[in-house]
């Protein structure tokens, strides 16, 4: 296996805001000597009801951003930059680019039984067609059935996991997927596994949830792996975070995403 010096960078991730930072807790539960570096715009977010354009710019600023703290890769830890601007990432940034479409869709694809998949995600990640591709990509017998649900960001921002206004707009939205019969429904966009809960039970027991997370920190494990890449270290990796807008802010709702505490929030000043 090749090694490199570069092991002991940070991985960067980044997101619109905080909800990558659901991508971060499963790449720390499988990765804990890594350093990570995650960029949150939260300065910008949302993303999901935004123009190609607009993305490709923003993300290119960001993985620009990241390089300074010199990340030996880069993780796009949100499905509608992932949907719009993965391809640009990889051909123009010398570094192993991963977004986290593809895991999600090889998953969905892989645990379908009746071949119905749904997926759930932002405006702009359902306009791209990008998970329907890759689906099909793996099995083109599978029909998948998508549905934009723009209200579930500022829910989950809001802290109504559970709430019963949550539980009366998710019935809405996923009223057509119930008449699809799907049985696999993809959680396209890094807010939603925060609403697991609430959508298991609109859902019911014979739906599978599909959260990308898991699948994307097992396929960092093995591109850094395959690269000489893995940190080795008997102390655990620190994380360092980046955003855009008042960090107090970011700090106060983080924990909800990661499970723990955060500290050594930085402001980053666009210029
Ligand atoms: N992080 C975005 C995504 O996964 C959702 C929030 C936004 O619209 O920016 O698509």
């Amino acid at each position: 296996m090749p090694t490199n010096n570069r092991t002991q960078n940070p991985i960067g991730v980044f997101d619109s805001g905080l909800g990558g930072l659901t991508v971060v807790k499963e790449i720390i539960r499988h990765l804990p000597f890594e350093q990570i570096v995650y960029f949150g715009d939260t300065a910008r977010v949302p993303y999901g009801t935004k123009s190609a354009e607009t993305i490709i710019r923003y993300a290119r600023e960001i993985v620009g951003a990241l390089l300074k703290y010199k990340v030996k890769m880069v993780v796009v830890a949100c499905n509608t930059a992932s949907s719009l601007a993965l391809d640009v990432l990889k051909k123009e940034f010398d570094l192993p680019v991963l977004g986290v479409i593809e895991p999600g869709a090889r998953k969905a694809a892989a645990v379908t039984r009746n071949k119905k998949v749904g997926v759930i995600a932002t405006s702009s990640t359902v306009k791209s067609g990008r998970y329907a591709d890759k689906i099909t990509a793996c099995d083109k017998k599978i029909a998948v059935t998508s549905m934009a649900c723009p209200l579930f960001v500022p829910l989950v921002e809001e802290g109504w996991f559970a709430h019963e206004v949550t539980y009366r707009i998710a019935r809405e939205y996923l009223k057509g997927m119930k008449k699809k019969k799907i049985d696999t429904l993809i959680l396209g966009c890094t807010h939603y596994p925060l609403l697991k809960g609430v959508l298991h039970d609109v859902m019911g027991p014979r739906v599978q949830l599909v959260d990308s997370a898991r699948e994307v920190a097992l396929e960092v494990k093995e591109m850094l792996a395959t690269s000489g890449l893995l940190r080795a270290s008997s102390s655990r990796g620190r994380q360092r975070f980046i955003v855009t807008d008042e960090p107090k802010q970011f700090e106060r709702l983080a924990s909800r995403f990661l499970g723990e505490g955060i500290k050594d929030v930085r402001r980053h000043i666009y210029v």
